[in-house]
């Protein structure tokens, strides 16, 4: 919608990997949305600009690459992952198939781009997840390194806290080999975890909004918190609460996707950008959302509950986010007016909260266990 918007002929590809998973493991979002076909039609009615679309799994090199010959092209955004961490570690089946996936949709499309467009840009979405917490600041991509006298400018380390930053990890891996090799020309932006509501191009068009998952395996921390503080829940604060990440909203993921689009790395480069507006611990998201939850009326309290993540719970995390303010990424931040507007949303559909998806159900050791 956004690229519609300025004037792009944009086509949207997906499988509903996402609603079938959901429907199958019984964690729909808080509101139903219509099908792709529909949401396009609505699109179209109150912006003018039409969307093409084709159902149809980028799994199947086929089917993929007929798309990419037909409509060559300029700009490929790649979301389509299985992109839940602990759904990536319930048990092999679900490991499997975020690995398959997740591989298989990047390796897709590098062979469809170097035959059918290979000038064309991808834009990859990696995560900040990929670098996990390391005890050394984090650079955006790179890292130069100097060793025994010699120096040498590597991607930096990465080390995944689930199977599903594992897969990411390889994407990266894949697109430098075929950057390097082939020449293509992309951009993976190590996005970090993304809360909030509406875009610019959702704001009053609810049919047009993306999923807002609450459950414990495909919600996000900050949404979940705020449908817990609604649900009068304590919020589920996972061990310590120290675990450090950024996180941004998602106004800015479209905003950098735009200015990523709109300013292409050179031709054969691999661009890494980091992407979070504010670094936060997981206390302190719980806080702040119960102080906006407090300014609505609504005491909300905490739980520390047995994390069932192998994760440091207490960590240095410093990582550089530079190259999206340089292209003009301006910044939205966690307000409490922003929280307020989330808890409001959340409330006018209170009564459609299932109270029962809420507590953590995977844990990283039944992975094993389970398999
Ligand atoms: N949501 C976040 O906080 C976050 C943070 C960092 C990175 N990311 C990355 O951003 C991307 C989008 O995330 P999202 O939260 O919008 O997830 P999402 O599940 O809403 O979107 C991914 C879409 O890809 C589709 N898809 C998956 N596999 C497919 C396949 N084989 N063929 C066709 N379509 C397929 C899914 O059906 C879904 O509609 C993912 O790559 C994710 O790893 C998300």
């Amino acid at each position: 919608m956004a690229f519609s918007r300025r004037g792009n002929e944009v086509m949207v590809v997906d499988n509903y990997l996402h609603r079938r998973l959901a429907l199958k493991h019984k964690m729909p979002p808080l509101v139903a949305l219509p099908e792709l076909p529909e949401r396009c039609q609505i699109w179209k009615s109150v912006s003018g600009y039409e969307i093409s679309h084709a159902i149809g799994d980028i799994q199947d090199f086929e089917f993929l690459e007929g798309i990419v010959a037909d409509f060559k092209p300029d700009t490929i955004i790649h979301y389509a992952q299985q992109r839940s961490a602990p759904f990536s570690m319930k048990g092999i089946e679900e490991a499997r198939l975020t690995l398959m996936n997740n591989i298989t949709t990047t390796f897709n499309l590098i062979w469809a781009v170097m035959r059918h467009a290979p000038k064309a840009h991808i834009i990859k979405l990696g995560t900040l997840g990929e670098y996990g917490t390391p005890n050394i600041d984090i650079e955006e991509g790179w890292i130069d390194i100097e060793h025994k006298g010699r120096k040498d400018r590597m991607l930096y380390p990465r080390q995944g806290g689930s199977l599903y930053h594992t897969t990411k990890i390889h994407d990266t891996d894949l697109l430098w080999f075929y950057v390097r090799t082939y020449g293509l020309t992309v951009t993976d932006i190590m996005q970090g975890p993304v809360y909030g509501v509406v875009t610019d191009e959702t704001e009053n068009h609810p049919d047009l909004l993306t999923a807002f998952d609450y459950d414990d395996i495909y919600g996000t921390v900050v949404n979940r918190f705020v449908v817990q503080a609604v649900a009068g829940i304590p919020l589920t604060v996972y061990g310590k609460g120290g675990q450090t990440r950024g996180f941004l909203n998602i106004r800015d993921t479209m905003q950098a996707i735009v200015l990523v689009a709109e300013n292409r790395p050179k031709t054969g480069e691999m661009r890494i950008l980091n992407q979070f507006t504010e670094q936060f611990n997981i206390s302190e998201i719980a806080d702040k959302v119960c102080k906006a939850a407090l300014s609505l009326g609504i005491e909300a309290k905490v739980a520390h509950l047995e994390n069932p993540r192998l994760e440091l719970e207490e960590h240095y995390y410093k990582a550089a986010v530079n190259k999206l303010a340089e292209l003009g990424l301006k910044p939205t931040m966690l307000t409490e007016k922003v929280l307020r507007e989330m808890l409001e949303y959340v409330k006018e559909h209170q009564h459609k909260i299932d109270k029962t998806l809420i507590m953590p159900r995977v844990r990283w050791s039944h992975a094993l266990q389970h398999a």
